[in-house]
């Protein structure tokens, strides 16, 4: 067998498990895919803010049929209900985001351990923006080990800080179905307006300079350890983000691909 047998090449019946699907939080969702990947891959992004790990967890997505987990989207969708359908501890995490802070680890994880029917998804997770700290790793740690589903590897981008920050504020982001675009490096074909479902593109409030500058610094107090963490458990695999999001997605490709052939091969 050849690991890139684990990637699946045909069109997806339905794309429902893609960026928005999470939000459903429901093992119904990812129903009919389940069977299609003999051996799912179980993937952690990890990178700083606007490093490109939405943009990469996507194109990932098309090719695994995965489940695209993304706390911070969760977040977001979150912020736009009303004020009595958030929770008090909802409202102070929203406070947490927009400043640039983490959320605390007790209203994260409580929002991932509602669905863990996703982490069981048959065709794999792409994790985006979780785990972000220490604390959060060690539960997803011991959650994959109740649960008997080892992660297949952590794929760790790397990009100098200027290039980072080009992105961050640049960014446009698809009101309705979430799909990222860049105003110049990867611009939609109406301005303002999403290629995908034609929803409306808008900043992100935490993309303003002050908060870039408090998302950084908490990316290098609280999650730059993770790198140390997954290299010790031995599942780094570090990918340079450089280039066009293809090209990306291809070097990581590869780069799990060689991978899991050292780790078949013994
Ligand atoms: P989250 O939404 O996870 O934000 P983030 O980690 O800061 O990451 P971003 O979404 O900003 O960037 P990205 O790396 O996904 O880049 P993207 O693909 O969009 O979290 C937001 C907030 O929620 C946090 O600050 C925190 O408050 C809270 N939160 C979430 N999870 C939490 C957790 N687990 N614990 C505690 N708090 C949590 O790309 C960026 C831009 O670059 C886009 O415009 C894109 O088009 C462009 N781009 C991408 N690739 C390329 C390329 N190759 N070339 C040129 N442009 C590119």
């Amino acid at each position: 067998m050849s690991v890139q047998d684990n990637v699946p090449k045909e069109t997806p019946i339905r794309k429902q498990n893609g960026r928005a699907g999470w939000f459903q939080a429901s093992a119904a969702d990812c129903a009919e895919i389940r069977h299609r990947t003999s051996a799912p891959w179980r993937l952690v992004l990890l990178g700083a803010p606007g490093v490109g790990k939405g943009t990469q967890a996507d194109l990932l997505n098309q090719r695994l049929h995965a489940c695209h987990l993304s706390t911070g989207d969760l977040f977001r969708a979150a912020s736009k209900q009303s004020d009595c359908d958030q929770t008090p501890a909802m409202k102070a995490a929203l406070e947490y985001m927009r400043r640039g802070e983490l959320v605390p680890d007790t209203t994260v994880w409580e929002m991932v351990r509602e669905r863990t029917d996703c982490i069981r998804c048959a065709s794999g997770f792409v994790l985006d923006g979780f785990p972000r700290t220490i604390a959060q790793a060690a539960l997803l740690q011991q959650l994959m080990e109740h649960e008997k589903l080892p992660l297949t590897a952590v794929v760790n981008y790397e990009l100098p800080l200027e290039e980072i920050v080009a992105r961050l504020s640049g960014r446009r982001t698809c009101e309705k179905c979430k799909a990222v675009y860049h105003v110049t490096g990867q611009p939609p074909k109406v301005e303002g307006v999403c290629d995908r479902c034609g929803g409306r593109l808008f900043q992100r409030e935490d993309d303003r300079p002050e908060s870039i500058t408090v998302r950084m610094a908490a990316y290098d107090r609280s999650t730059a350890p993770l790198i140390e963490f997954y290299k010790t458990l031995g599942l780094l695999v570090p990918v340079a983000a450089t280039g066009s999001p293809d090209e990306i997605c291809a070097r990581t490709i590869t780069a799990l691909a060689a991978r899991a052939e050292v780790a078949y091969l013994g």
